[in-house]
């Protein structure tokens, strides 16, 4: 009697444990969660992995704007060709301005301790930074650099405070002031984010220069882990496996044991 109030009681707290889990995973699936004590509005990146197009817009834009500074050692460009679908001409046209052959990596010349010194801080290796920092991080980065004359760059980022990074985008993104509210007095006295303030357009309306990012991100997220996409094409036929054997294993147990009562 008292074993099953016991078990009844861990039921019911492993139950509002549940619904707590639930709660707090479906907050996540929220799309605008702003940072309680910075104000700063945390977007998620959305990014679908299986869109091959977002992840080959992404790679042009990596191409083009970021291997100025940034490398992605890790990854050679016949491999992404072939997982992006990128036929080879397209490849030689359209990526490889850093490289001669297609089995080379994406290296760049920037030598780190150039960068070192123009910048103070070396721009860092592109390969694993999606699963480093997370592709949520990384799409509010690119999207939250503020105009900051105190800066030797001019800018600075809301998630990343005195980046060396100067605002590459800013063309494509105009060029945004930030605003921040005091909050509290005294010692607790905190800039809090309030809102942007466009000073310049940029060429890109607002949801192009998401969806530009967002391709970037996705390339990202492809060239953390580029057998994630392999994994999901063979993740299909595996579910398929254990549904049919599943099936087929219900009926034998069926045959089995259908004379014993
Ligand atoms: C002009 C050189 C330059 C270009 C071009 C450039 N970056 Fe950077 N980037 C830097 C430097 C320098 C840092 C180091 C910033 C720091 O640690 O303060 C950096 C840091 C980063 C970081 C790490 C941020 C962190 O949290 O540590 C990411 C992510 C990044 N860059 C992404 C990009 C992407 C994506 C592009 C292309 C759209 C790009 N960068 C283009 C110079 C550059």
């Amino acid at each position: 009697m008292e074993k099953s109030t016991a078990m009844k009681m861990s039921f019911t707290r492993s139950r509002s444990l549940l619904q707590a889990m639930l709660l707090a995973g479906l907050a996540l699936l929220a799309t605008g969660v702003a940072n309680a004590a910075t104000g700063v509005p945390l977007e998620r990146a959305r990014v679908d992995i299986r869109d091959v197009a977002s992840m080959q817009r992404g790679a042009r834009n990596f191409v083009n704007y970021c291997m100025g500074c940034h490398s992605a050692q890790y990854v050679r460009y016949n491999r992404l060709g072939e997982d992006l679908q990128i036929p080879e001409d397209e490849l030689v046209r359209e990526l490889m301005f850093a490289a001669q052959k297609p089995q080379e990596t994406m290296t760049i010349a920037l030598r780190a301790s150039d960068a070192d010194r123009w910048f103070g801080t070396a721009a860092p290796d592109l390969s694993l930074i999606a699963r480093n920092r997370g592709v949520d991080y990384l799409y509010n980065f690119l999207r939250y650099f503020y105009a900051d004359p105190s800066r030797p760059t001019g800018v600075n980022n809301l998630m990343l405070d005195n980046a060396a990074m100067p605002h590459v985008l800013w063309e494509l993104q105009g060029v945004r002031e930030a605003v921040f509210e005091e909050q509290g007095s005294g010692d607790s006295a905190q800039k809090v984010f309030k809102e942007f303030r466009q000073l310049t357009p940029g060429k890109l309306s607002p949801e192009e220069f998401d969806a530009f990012v967002r391709d970037t991100v996705a390339f990202l997220a492809y060239v953390g882990e580029p057998m994630q996409l392999e994994r999901r094409r063979l993740g299909v036929w595996v579910l398929g496996f254990l549904l049919v054997f599943g099936i087929l294993a219900y009926l034998l147990k069926r045959e089995i044991w259908k004379d014993v009562k």
